[in-house]
């Protein structure tokens, strides 16, 4: 397997989805309203990891770019559970990618306490040797989701997925009050952002 000839379309991707989605911001700014995309980042999968997973699933070489659907990965980050959904509607009427998937693992939370939308996205990249369909993932969520994801992520790395119960369920109690956080948050929207308007004339 020559890993850096595979990674190359991939690192494209990446690349260009962060101009594009991080090109949302100023024109937000620009017409004086608020974003509703706080940041973006992105990563390529790195390939212990790839390997890994090629491992427990059991996947072909062949099936690689098919089967692991998040080698390309895209993280946009909100500051209100609503500005996830305007980031979805406004992902779903570009011309420049098709979706593929959508989870909504807001309104659908999983078991360990983990929120968040996901699109799975095929994205067209030109190649110096002709246009290549490559599958990327965006997960989009707030800043408590991720804060929250964030510091499990570390937690799963620690204990090699095995988190004692006694965290687990520490985990599953914060993650409500993540969301607690985000409820309240959405409540007072107009009063953070009247406020954030009046700092940025500034
Ligand atoms: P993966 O093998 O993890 O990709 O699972 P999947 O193909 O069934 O997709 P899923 O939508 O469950 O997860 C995709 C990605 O979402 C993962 O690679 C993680 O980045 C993130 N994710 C999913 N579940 C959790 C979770 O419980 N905790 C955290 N921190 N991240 C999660
Ligand atoms: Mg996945």
């Amino acid at each position: 397997m020559n890993w850096v000839e595979f990674l190359a379309p991939y690192k494209q991707v990446v690349e260009e989805l962060k101009v594009k989605l991080k090109g949302m911001r100023p024109q937000f700014e620009f017409e004086s309203s608020h974003s509703p995309i706080e940041f973006v980042t992105g990563r390529v999968k790195p390939i212990p990891s790839i390997i890994e997973k090629v491992k427990i699933r059991e996947i072909a070489a062949e099936n690689i770019e098919k089967e692991i659907q998040d080698i390309a990965g895209l993280r946009v980050v909100c500051q209100f559970v609503d500005d996830i959904y305007t980031v979805v509607d406004m992902l779903r009427t570009r011309n420049d990618f098709t979706i593929v998937e959508e989870r909504d693992y807001i309104t659908n939370k999983k078991k360990s306490g983990y929120r968040s939308y996901h699109m799975i996205i095929e994205y067209p990249v030109e190649m110096i040797h002709g246009r290549k369909m490559v599958l990327a993932e965006i997960q989009i969520r707030t800043l408590a989701m991720n804060f929250w994801a964030t510091n499990e992520h570390s937690l799963n790395y620690k204990y090699d997925g095995r988190i004692p119960t006694e965290i687990k369920e520490r985990l599953q109690n914060a993650a409500e009050a993540a969301f607690l956080l985000d409820e309240e948050m959405s409540k007072i929207k107009h009063e953070i952002q009247e406020a954030q308007r009046i700092f940025h004339r500034k």
